[in-house]
């Protein structure tokens, strides 16, 4: 089919198309990362993504539009993929995009001219949808020559478009690929529109002129806009004349190492088992090497849990096609072989993405195993095409972590289905239950005194930034016990709400300030400051005097306290910064506490941290504080903000004015973050920073927590005061701690040893006694000796004890019960010894069953071990009855 198409692979698609808006006034964009910089949509799905702001009139360009190839996830159709050939959870979208600089007619005469001159597609082969009453655009068409009889009307589902629930929008026109007669449904009514694979929709040129709101309203837009998308890999099955677009280059190139790792041959229009399963494990690797190199992390909400499941179903269906080991970081590897080059972000986290995906893919065999068990447990008890219950299913993913779309598959697999109603059910009852371990109700909200007061009055002014100490503050509001107060009297506690303060109260991590506030013939200790929907209450304790509201104060923090908690503060920024230096850009703040004693500082990490790495972030950052380097804070806009580079914390709302704190020099700073807190003027304030420990919080999160300045001394101090108590203690200097223990371990060795054998020697009482009353047996004296803890090989050098000790022909019989309480026998004799008639092997073999064993060995030396230690006695007293004493 499609002979007549000029064959192109998907770079040289992809290249044509961005040359082709580029010559035509549009700027290059890259892509923007699949974590969008955008509250509203969980992963990049469009390309219009990025340009959001231009839309709505907040950004403004020079160039009439602009154009870029864009990474997108989408998993609402995440069923339906593998079984067609169109559908994906990652695909590459080419874009063109104006914002007021270019008309309709102009936008749909270039999207014909690219299809028909740059890649050829034969005119009779196109068709063209508008939404329903589109008039304009249906003429637009007409006008450039396309017959009546390729263009239809297509209603609100189809045509019109929406990247997320609110944002711009709009209708739109699309041009679909006839792939031909014999491909797809057969049906004589097959158009555009149809399900099957006949009609390929390879564009979509979006006429975005709304702003859907919350409320559902939907103003117009400040321009009427453009916004296409071209599927890349549609375009490539198209280009290379596939009807699936897995059958294009770089899908190919994935399912080839399928076939390679489980030995299963791809049939590439079989849309069931195998085939299905190959085409899965391709798209979702892709998928998964994609998002986490953006630095999405596996977890249970969110772009994580769409990051597990996809890396979880890629590895059942591994499973499904035979693939007992771990298989997927090989899928890795081949999509950075053929989609580095286009995306370097590919090549240059690729360890990152490989430890994550090895990690996950290990946890969730174990999982998978588990539940296994249980899911075939279940399913056995059933009767043929009998529905399995939902609490089982609600169990397997409650208990087991089984995705419910696993069971589904699997209980399909073997001729069930899964009563998902009563899973929803189960489900639910859990919320319910969750929703009352829940304390309190949501009136207590609505009541409490804050919500009523900061309706009241306006916000407290913060002054702390600028000094410590503030005069003529005025006290707003006394609250004790839940109420608002006209008065505190001496002994009370009191939330004292202030104007203006210099008070830090808690917030992003900063422990809230303490400090005094003084008035005529008035004192009161603050212990704490926190805020309440912008009213900071100081905690206070009144020492002296009478305090009313509407006194005029002077406030001022403990200034001491307050340093130490700006120097661990900037320190945080510091780690931060030398975090993703020397792990990766996957490192987000996932929390903090920065107190004046310690700071504490939780991240997104797959591992623990090497020592090595440990060293080297501790070294980064004493580097910056020991470069004494400025630390500028400056007020801007948020955009402005998030331009010039800085860090923002994930998911964190901000205002339109942000404070953002930078070390280091203004064009490059080391580290430069939003954030409302309160630092040190210099890095080399700090003085000394200390890593003291390193942890994992859950899964995905380490925790480091390190102390600077003072913290960083006391904790030194107290390191130092063990090494000298330690010295002390082995009554040397304190250099000389680590040779002198060498040297204790060494000595007590040696006593060790020595103590074995003086047990093992002759001044053991037992082993001389034994040896005093050693008997003539007849040409040679034989020693009978019974020992304790001992071990059967120790018996040796009790016999060289015994015959240095008795003069002339010798033998002996020796028993043991050794350590582990079990029994042990030797008899040796000398070579007179044995001329004179005895035999330690038969000996051996004779007493041995005395014990529960079994031994013998040579006339001169035989050994036994046995099981009954009880014995031994006996075992003995039959020895004495085989040399006839
Ligand atoms: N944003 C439009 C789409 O995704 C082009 O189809």
């Amino acid at each position: 089919m499609a002979a007549d198409v000029p064959m192109m692979t998907t770079a040289e698609i992809r290249s044509a198309f961005l040359k082709f808006f580029e010559e035509r006034g549009c700027k290059l964009f890259p892509s923007s990362s699949l974590v969008p910089d955008d509250p509203s949509l969980l992963l990049a799905n469009a390309g219009m993504n990025q340009f959001k702001q231009y839309y709505q009139g907040k950004k403004t360009m020079k160039e009439i539009g602009a154009t870029s190839c864009q990474k997108c996830v989408r998993t609402n159709d995440i069923d339906i993929i593998g079984s067609d050939g169109r559908h994906a959870s990652f695909f590459e979208m080419l874009g063109n995009f104006s914002f007021g600089g270019v008309s309709k007619e102009q936008a749909c005469a270039w999207a014909l001219e690219l299809s028909t001159e740059v890649f050829h597609l034969p005119i009779e082969r196109l068709y063209f949808t508008v939404f329903t009453d589109d008039d304009e655009t249906y003429g637009i068409w007409r006008s450039l020559g396309i017959e009546e009889s390729h263009i239809s009307r297509l209603g609100e589902d189809d045509n019109f478009w929406a990247a997320g629930p609110t944002g711009p929008c709009g209708p739109c026109s699309e041009i679909y690929y006839d792939m031909g007669e014999d491909v797809g449904c057969g049906r004589p009514d097959c158009a555009p529109g149809c399900d099957c694979d006949r009609f390929l929709e390879y564009w979509n040129l979006v006429f975005t002129q709304f702003d859907r709101q919350e409320d559902g309203s939907m103003p117009e837009l400040p321009h009427r806009n453009l916004d296409t998308g071209m599927g890349l890999e549609r375009m490539s099955a198209i280009m290379q004349g596939k009807t699936s677009f897995f059958d294009s280059d770089i899908m190919q190139g994935l399912i080839k190492l399928g076939e390679e790792i489980s030995g299963v041959s791809y049939v590439s229009d079989d849309y069931e088992g195998p085939s299905r399963s190959l085409r899965i494990i391709a798209d979702h690797a892709r998928s998964v090497d994609f998002m986490i190199s953006d630095g999405v992390l596996p977890g249970n909400e969110g772009r994580g849990y769409v990051l597990r499941r996809l890396l979880r179903r890629a590895v059942f269906h591994g499973r499904l096609l035979g693939v007992e080991g771990p298989f997927l970081t090989r899928f890795i590897d081949r999509v950075n072989e053929l989609m580095g080059d286009a995306y370097p972000e590919l090549t240059k986290n690729v360890a990152l993405v490989r430890g994550i995906v090895s990690a996950e893919e290990e946890r969730f065999s174990t999982t998978l195993d588990n539940g296994r068990v249980y899911l075939d447990e279940a399913l056995s008890k059933l009767a043929d095409s009998e529905v399995l219950d939902g609490a089982s299913a609600f169990k397997l993913h409650d208990t087991f972590g089984f995705p419910i779309d696993l069971t589904v598959e699997i209980a399909e697999g073997a001729g069930h289905a899964v009563d998902i109603e009563g899973f929803n059910r189960e489900m639910e009852l859990q919320r319910e239950r969750a929703r009352a371990n829940v304390k309190g109700d949501a009136w207590g909200t609505f009541n409490d005194i804050w919500v009523e007061l900061s309706d009241a009055l306006p916000a407290t002014e913060f002054t702390g930034y600028e000094g410590c100490s503030l005069s003529g503050a005025r006290v707003v509001a006394l609250v004790a016990n839940g109420e608002r107060v006209a008065a505190a009297h001496a002994g009370d506690t009191v939330d004292v709400v202030l104007d203006r303060t210099p008070f830090y109260a808690e917030m992003g991590g900063q422990v809230g300030d303490t400090g005094v506030l003084l008035g005529e013939g008035i004192r009161l200790s603050v212990g704490d400051t926190k805020s309440h929907n912008g009213l900071y209450a100081h905690t206070a304790q009144v020492e002296e005097g009478t305090l009313h509201e509407g006194a005029v104060l002077t406030a001022s923090v403990d200034e001491h306290r307050r340093a130490l908690i700006k120097r661990n503060h900037t320190a945080t920024h510091l780690l931060d910064a030398a975090l993703k230096e020397v792990l990766g850009n996957h490192v987000n703040q996932a929390g903090s506490l920065v107190s004046p004693e310690h700071l504490r500082f939780d991240f997104t990490h797959f591992e623990g941290l090497t020592t090595e790495q440990l060293r080297r972030v501790e070294e980064l950052v004493n580097r910056e504080i020991f470069a004494a380097k400025p630390v500028v804070t400056r007020v801007m806009g948020i955009e402005d903000a998030k331009a010039s580079g800085a860090v923002a914390l994930f998911g964190e709302k901000y205002s339109d004015v942000v404070r953002v704190v930078s070390c280091g020099a203004e064009e490059r700073p080391f580290s430069r973050e939003l954030c409302g807190g309160t630092h040190v003027g210099n890095t080399a304030e700090i003085g000394l920073f200390r890593i003291v420990s390193e942890s994992s919080t859950g899964s995905n999160v380490r925790r480091i927590e390190a102390v600077t300045s003072l913290g960083a001394i006391n904790y030194l101090e107290g390191r130092e005061r063990m090494l000298l108590e330690t010295a002390e203690a082995l009554k040397c200097r304190p250099e000389e701690v680590p040779s002198r223990v060498t040297a204790l371990q060494q000595s007590l060795r040696e006593a060790n040893q020595k103590l074995k054998a003086a047990l093992t020697g002759g001044s053991s009482d037992a082993i001389g006694r034994a040896i005093d009353a050693a008997q003539d047996a007849g040409g040679y004296q034989v020693v009978i000796a019974e020992l304790s803890g001992l071990e059967g090989a120790e018996l040796r050098n009790v016999w060289d004890t015994i015959r240095g000790k008795v003069d002339g022909a010798c033998a002996c019989v020796i028993a043991t019960v050794t350590e582990k309480g079990t029994p042990a026998l030797l008899a040796a004799a000398t070579d007179d010894a044995v001329k004179a008639g005895f035999h330690a092997g038969n000996i051996i073999k004779a007493i041995a069953p005395v014990v529960d064993g079994r031994g013998g060995g040579k006339p001169t030396m035989a050994q036994a071990g046995g099981k009954n230690a009880a014995g031994i006695a006996s075992a003995l007293d039959a020895a004495r009855v085989e040399l006839g004493l």
